[in-house]
């Protein structure tokens, strides 16, 4: 069942993605080279803390990896997908891109947005990289209207993903959000026709996140049990929004 939100409720969630919003802005704003993605993570968990808000992510059980991710960020470099650990000994440099993803919990319920940063000048190809990405979250983001379905949205991604030559990611969807992280429908970056494809109403609040590899689409999982890379190597990049259907058309609630 796709849960829709009130007003009230779009008010509280607005608040939320405000919040990820700023902390996203000020993360962005440290990388450079030599910062370290646990002085992201550290900044991040004070800011959200400062807010009086609960880290979404900390502590948050993910069934596919069988157990609770232990950060409050996801900060995934170069060929890194998704759940990428912070780490003390992960120094940035120049040329790499991080993707920084986040969630908060505030007046009970959740904002997610993520964006990928690149750490001083990248090559121009991981620069289109980038571009084309957060061009298929933008173009997905205005199908978010009532009437259409969310294979227009999933459908907007991979094909400007793919006319440009990238790949979207299989295994990593987006998703509902609410009082909950995670709510459905899964809103994958691809159509697969066997899933369901919903009419898209009035109050219902999706997590659009292209996940796209400069390469194949394959990813797998590094040792740690977590994070997600680029089976060939390839760079990765990974953009997300929170956005309600509204009768006035997509409101991105994870941005002013
Ligand atoms: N933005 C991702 C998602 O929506 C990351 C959350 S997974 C977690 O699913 F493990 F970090 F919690
Ligand atoms: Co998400």
């Amino acid at each position: 069942m796709i849960i829709r939100k009130n007003a009230g409720e779009l008010e509280r969630m607005r608040r939320a993605g405000l919040l990820v919003y700023k902390i996203l802005q000020e993360l962005a704003g440290m990388v450079k080279e030599d910062v370290t993605t646990q002085d992201l993570e550290a900044a991040a968990e004070k800011m959200m803390r400062d807010a009086g808000a609960k880290p979404a992510f900390k502590n948050y059980y993910v069934p596919a990896a069988g157990s609770e991710y232990p950060f409050v960020l996801c900060t995934s470099v170069n060929d890194e997908v998704v759940h990428g650990m912070p780490s003390a000994k992960r120094k940035l440099k120049r040329g790499d891109i991080v993707s920084i993803d986040t969630g908060v919990q505030l007046e009970g319920y959740f904002g997610d947005s993520a964006i990928t940063v690149p750490v001083g000048e990248v090559p121009e190809q991981v620069e289109r990289l980038l571009r084309v990405t957060q061009e298929s979250l933008e173009m997905a983001i205005d199908k978010a209207r009532p009437g259409n379905r969310l294979f227009d949205i999933c459908s907007t991604v991979q094909q400007h993903v793919e006319s440009n030559g990238y790949s979207v990611v299989r295994e990593y969807v987006g998703h509902g959000i609410g009082s909950k992280l995670h709510e459905e429908p899964q809103v994958p970056n691809y159509v697969d026709r066997r899933n369901e494809n919903p009419r898209l109403k009035e109050g219902m609040v999706l997590a659009i996140e292209p996940m796209v590899n400069a390469g194949k689409p394959e990813t797998r999982v590094k040792p740690d049990r977590w994070t997600a890379i680029a089976s060939d190597g390839s760079y990765s990049a990974h953009f997300e929004h929170c956005v309600a259907v509204t009768a006035d058309g997509p409101w991105v609630l994870t941005r002013p």
